[in-house]
């Protein structure tokens, strides 16, 4: 944590025109200052910047915000990173609370490791262009590959001389601690000398994704030794394999510009492809990809391309962990580079025009693909396929969020095609694999203290029939399904001049919604609302500082209540009701029922012609639905005593206006219920 001294002296000192001219060359226009946006591609500038306001905002994408909101955007930080960026910028002390000694000590180590990389970066380089064995053996090498000047400069790649210590000479003489260097991996302890570890490869430096240098992939020249083709740096506390993506510094912005990130294998096939002017591409070192790794690239894009050699084994690698890219919403396609070649030979082959047709016209949805490949390899052995459907749905239950709700329709229409199974069944299943892993969720908050995932995984399958009960029959069911809609659809439009979410609230407001996390959504998303709307999407409560409502909303995007038919069973009169629950006064509610249901011919076109549209009226009215029932069996309980003559009457009337209501919902609910 960050001190509250250290964050005031911060925004006591962060000028916005400092922080984003930083990347974004800015003209002043009359107040304002304007420049090209570096969130999307634009020709003529419709990026303001306010001084006096501290603000920016495009009028082309429509980003906007302040000085720490435009770091987490433009260099992907968080919250804290982008503080201590700032900090550092303007030579401001982080005084970090609770950071343990280890932990600084850590801090420390990192620092050192990234100070040795670059000076070794520097050595190699240096080695490569200006020292006569490297120009004759190293850049002879690239050049051979194609390489020319301006990418070996723009990647640093450099090469390590055949000297047994060449590189620990000069470190030693710059008095570099040794266990540092040992930990870097480039120099290594033998028969008590120190020497290097890469000798006469040419390097490949492996920049973190603002640049700063974590390490190294080392690439023999000679293919007859049996020394290992490349040698890369050993684990440490900078170089973490699992979350390096080769490239990702270069790529970053091509990828947000094109909404795509190309995957590769190898180093080589990134320098290739971005000297071919393809530049929204990373290479995950040839294992298979970590869930971390996919959330990088989650950062810039949900569209990922893997381009493989048709017949690597890589491929298998590469695929395993894929099902993992469901969970965080990628859109995952596959591409196969024929005839034995890999993306650096096929791009140097056929160009760069080709070599981007090609993979448009090749992409291959990889669910589909997998689908297709496995049910090759087992034919029409029955036993089989069944495996295979269940597997399926397992894959097609884990794209559970609910930006990919259509996404998994979709998959459900086209894998019971290929299977040729009723769509209908493979739904089912699909839903019971969904169920089963909330189940587990749940139980596993419940029990986290001592349990396991797996005995979780085993409670909750053994009363799967109880859990599920519970969690379609929640009492607040209707109230997060709201919140969950909010979130899904708030930012897009109902009609011309509103949004989803303002009509939500115009629709529901005097409603009193009963959950305190449903509330606070609420509450912050009027806030949104009133001052930046554009900020409304639900990555902004997926990321949100506050942790709660972070959690809240990850909770209800995952949760698979859309289906709002199922509800149906809720309204059997004596579910859940609790009696001062609803303390809504009758007048109030009357009010609102009437305001949301005026049979306005218009409302029910827009309703009619878009699903969102039917979704969103669906919850509203679901929700109306349940307090007025809850409102009549109140009703009812009071009829029930003994009463003067007066007070039934007032009683029956509120009673048979509920029940007015109640059908009038329901006639509506008639024409919007979605399937
Ligand atoms: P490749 O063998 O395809 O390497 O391995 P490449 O980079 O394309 O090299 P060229 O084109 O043959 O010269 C793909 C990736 O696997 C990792 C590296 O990240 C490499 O770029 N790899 C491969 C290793 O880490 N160690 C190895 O010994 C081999
Ligand atoms: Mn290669």
């Amino acid at each position: 944590m960050i001190s509250q001294n250290t964050i005031q002296e911060i925004l006591s000192r962060i000028d916005i025109l400092d922080v984003v001219g930083e990347f974004v060359k800015l003209k002043k226009r009359g107040a304002n200052y304007l420049g090209l946006c570096p969130f999307h591609n634009e020709k003529t500038p419709s990026f303001t910047v306010s001084p006096s306001k501290e603000i920016y905002k495009c009028f082309g994408c429509g980003k906007s915000g302040n000085s720490i909101s435009f770091i987490m955007e433009h260099e992907k930080y968080s919250y804290v990173e982008s503080l201590k960026w700032l900090a550092h910028k303007y030579g401001i002390e982080v005084e970090e609370t609770f950071a343990s000694a280890e932990q600084r000590e850590q801090y420390q180590t990192a620092d050192s490791l990234f100070i040795i990389n670059n000076f070794a970066e520097q050595f190699f380089s240096a080695a490569l262009k200006e020292s006569e064995e490297g120009r004759a053996i190293g850049l002879s090498y690239f050049k051979e590959r194609g390489f020319r000047e301006g990418i070996i400069e723009k990647f640093r790649l450099g090469y390590a001389p055949m000297e047994r210590d060449a590189f620990t000479k000069e470190a030693l003489a710059k008095q570099y601690n040794k266990d540092l260097l040992l930990k870097t991996g480039l120099v290594a302890e033998r028969n008590g000398t120190l020497q290097d570890n890469y000798r006469g490869r040419v390097i490949f430096p492996v920049h973190n994704h603002s640049g700063k240098v974590m390490g190294f992939g080392a690439r023999i020249l000679k293919t007859t030794d049996r020394a290992p083709k490349y040698i890369n740096t050993p684990e440490n506390e900078i170089y973490v394999k699992s979350k390096i993506l080769y490239g990702s510094y270069f790529a970053r912005t091509a990828i947000e510009k094109a909404d795509e990130c190309l995957l590769v294998e190898g180093y080589t096939d990134v320098v290739s492809l971005h000297q071919a002017g393809i530049e929204n591409v990373v290479a995950s070192g040839g294992t298979s990809l970590t869930v971390d790794q996919l959330r990088l690239i989650k950062k810039y894009t949900s569209n990922l391309t893997i381009i493989y050699d048709g017949d690597a084994a890589g491929i298998k690698a590469a695929l395993r962990g894929l099902d993992l890219a469901l969970e965080e919403s990628l859109n995952v396609k596959l591409v196969l580079i024929p005839d034995k070649e890999d993306p650096d030979s096929y791009v140097n082959k056929v160009g760069a025009g080709a070599f981007t047709e090609f993979i448009k016209k090749n992409k291959k949805d990889f669910i589909l693909f997998q689908l297709e490949s496995s049910l090759n390899d087992i034919g029409e052995d029955p036993a089989k396929k069944s495996e295979l459907v269940n597997k399926i749905a397992e894959s097609i239950s884990r794209i559970n969020k609910a930006e990919d709700f259509t996404k998994q329709q979709d998959y459900i229409k086209e894998s019971a095609a290929i299977l040729k199974i009723d769509e209908a069944g493979l739904h089912a299943l699909v839903n019971k694999y969904i169920r089963d892993k909330v189940t587990a969720l749940e139980r596993k908050a419940m029990n986290n203290a001592a349990d396991t995932e797996q005995n979780a995984m085993e409670a909750a399958v053994s009363n799967y029939d109880d859990a599920t009960f519970d969690l379609l029959f929640k009492d607040q069911l209707q109230e997060k399904e709201l919140a969950r809609i909010l979130l899904e659809y708030g930012n897009r439009l109902w009609d011309e001049h509103t949004l989803i979410a303002q009509h939500v609230f115009d629709e529901v407001d005097e409603l009193e919604i009963e959950d305190p996390e449903v509330n606070r959504l609420i509450t912050t998303i009027k806030l949104l609302l009133r001052s930046n709307p554009e900020q409304l999407t639900d990555k902004y409560f997926i990321y949100n500082e506050d942790k709660k409502l972070s959690a809240f909303a990850v909770s209800l995007l995952n949760h698979p209540y859309e289906e709002s038919e199922r509800w149906a069973a809720d309204f059997s009169p004596n579910t859940g009701y609790q009696k001062d629950l609803f303390r809504q006064s009758f007048e109030a509610f009357s009010r609102v029922i009437s305001k949301g249901n005026e049979t306005d011919l218009n409302r029910y076109k827009l309703i009619s012609e878009d699903r969102t549209n039917q979704k969103v009226e669906s919850a509203i009215q679901y929700l109306k639905l349940k307090k007025i029932r809850r409102m009549l069996l109140q009703n009812q309980d009071d009829m029930s005593g003994p009463l003067s003559d007066h007070k039934f009457k007032e009683l029956h009337f509120i009673h048979k206006s509920l029940k007015d209501m109640e059908r009038e919902i329901t006639n509506i609910l008639g024409m919007v219920i979605v399937n």
